[in-house]
């Protein structure tokens, strides 16, 4: 299997808002590869519903942001990471706009005649500051963002191409501090793993919904960069917090819907099997509580009184004001014979992000020289113990434009010219395909009945040696076996999985999104620790 290689200054994986905004922040600058595993739009982005949080209006203010993140964050936010994103976010927002994005704006012009932005609420927020274009958001700035892109000359985007493993002067034996050298991709078209070589690589490859059997993530969320990432030597912190959002919709026939929480923001009222309003039996803020409190709040109910979902009922407004906000969310649920004008929409929590991740500063900036990590994939401090709601689409975007400005004075250092082409061993077509899915299954099962939204020492332990058996099948898999995508998938959210248990166990606390049973509060020792797991072999 010959194995070419391709060089470029900057190398991108994954094609979401933050990949794409570096690529074009630095592409006037040299020649940048996007390597994405599906096609261009296939990112957790394009799904995106609700919107970006950003202070624009005039009611509003950075400190209130600031303390609705630290507030959700429960403790464990890095304040002036907190404070540095939140300020830079209207610049940037300014510049999405700049280059074409439409976000909703309100009906009534203001006094000057102008259309101001229309902002919409979510859970934690004190204030309306969520900028959105409808309840289609992600897909907006996606749309904008490659139409840009394909204007731009120096960039290439190579599609069905899937990033295996780092190269990096560490494992080639080149001494001094360890760098970026490239990174070994499989040519999905061409069925061939090739060389890309860069001295600067930027993970931006979301997150890993995919690690637990139910989520509102896409298929591609399989954690693919963290576990790169952390095989590489990269420390990874905080993976215990994994977000559940309140409102997927639950219907045999819907896979991974989100009811998006603006709908709630707008007065949507979640009701019990029998019919009433539960939530202000947990929390003062009731439905518009942070998101870790409503998600555990309708696990307590289903287990309380054995139901299979709750009901998200926004019928009390006007049927024009719902398609009109709504108008996805309409027509999906009526799709499956479901009218929010005039019925409850029926759903269930489902895994939704990852705020733990790659340890970066706010410029992204991995402990691997020449390695960046923007989004999801990254633990930058924002999210703390638990995310506020669009806050992310934010953090992508004012990180990818800090770790731009870095990158563009990175100097790497000399770097090997040729780098070693990929070795397959001795591998063989893979014909047992059932088993890579059967082991798949049995991750995202166990992810979910052990390590779901309350969890116990001993569920995680019994988690952590599954896992350990199955990654014990999965490495003798992956020598003996020619790569494919699925077992590439496979490898990698086992190590993902494996990442959230290990920081979960050393969380002797609940805090956030991580509620153990056997460990109810939260310990002040705790506070401002994060979890950590890092391997010591580059
Ligand atoms: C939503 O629309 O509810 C998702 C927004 C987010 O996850 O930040």
């Amino acid at each position: 299997m010959h194995s070419p290689q391709r060089a470029f200054d900057f190398l991108v994986l994954g094609s979401g808002i933050a990949g794409l905004t570096f690529a074009l922040k630095v592409a006037d600058h040299g020649r940048v590869a996007i390597v994405t595993k599906k096609n261009r739009a296939d990112s957790n982005t394009n799904w995106a519903q609700g919107g970006i949080a950003s202070v624009t209006s005039k009611e509003d203010s950075f400190e209130l942001h600031v303390r609705d993140t630290l507030e959700a964050g429960a403790g464990l936010c890095r304040e002036s990471v907190v404070r540095t994103i939140v300020e830079e976010g209207p610049a940037r927002i300014a510049e999405l706009i700049e280059l074409g994005t439409r976000f909703t704006e309100r009906d009534i012009p203001d006094s000057s005649g102008a259309r101001e932005l229309d902002l919409t609420r979510e859970g934690g927020h004190s204030k309306r500051r969520i900028l959105h274009a409808r309840d289609a958001t992600g897909a907006e700035i996606e749309r904008a963002l490659l139409a840009a892109i394909a204007r731009h000359p120096n960039i290439a985007v190579f599609e069905n191409h899937h990033a295996i493993d780092f190269i990096t002067t560490g494992k080639l034996g080149v001494s001094g501090p360890n760098r970026m050298a490239g990174v070994y991709v499989l040519n999905q078209p061409e069925n061939r793993v090739e060389v890309f070589a860069s001295p600067v690589t930027v993970l931006a490859t979301g997150g890993s919904g995919k690690v637990y059997l139910y989520t509102t993530n896409p298929d591609i969320a399989t954690g693919d960069g963290l576990a790169m990432a952390f095989r590489a030597g990269a420390a990874v912190s905080n993976m215990e917090f994994v977000q559940f959002h309140p409102t997927c919709l639950f219907h045999p026939k819907a896979k991974t819907y989100l009811i998006s929480e603006a709908v709630r923001g707008e007065g949507a009222y979640l009701l019990g099997a029998d019919r009433r309003r539960f939530m202000p039996n947990y929390d003062p803020r009731a439905e518009m509580a942070p998101r870790d409190i409503v998600a555990r709040a309708i696990d307590s109910e289903m287990k309380r009184t054995g139901a299979d979902c709750v009901f998200l009922d926004i019928s009390h407004k006007p049927a024009e004001f719902i398609r009109e906000h709504f108008p996805n969310i309409h027509a999906k649920c009526m799709e499956y014979g479901i009218d929010m004008t005039r019925e409850p929409i029926p759903v269930v929590p489902a895994a939704h992000y990852q705020c733990g991740g790659v340890v970066t500063n706010v410029d992204g900036e991995t402990e691997i020289a020449g390695l960046y990590a923007i989004g999801e994939v990254a633990c930058t401090g924002l999210h703390g113990a638990n995310r506020l709601a669009s806050n992310s689409l934010l953090e992508a975007l004012v990180c990818a434009h800090r770790a731009s400005l870095k990158a563009l004075k990175f100097e790497s250092g000399s770097l090997p010219g040729l780098l070693p082409p990929w070795q397959p061993g001795g591998a063989t077509d893979a014909d047992e395909l059932v088993v890579v899915s059967h082991n798949w299954d049995e991750i995202r099962r166990t992810l979910w009945d052990y390590v779901g939204i309350v969890r116990t020492d001993k569920r995680l332990r019994r988690a952590e040696k599954r896992l350990a058996n199955l990654q014990e099948e999965i490495r003798e898999f992956y020598w003996d076996f020619k790569v494919t995508p699925d077992l590439l998938e496979l490898r990698n959210l086992a190590t993902v999985a494996e990442l959230i248990v290990a920081c979960a166990l050393q969380r002797p606390e609940s805090r956030g999104l991580h509620y153990n049973l056997d460990h109810p509060h939260p310990d002040p020792a705790w506070q401002q620790r994060d979890s950590r797991v890092q391997r010591i072999s580059g």
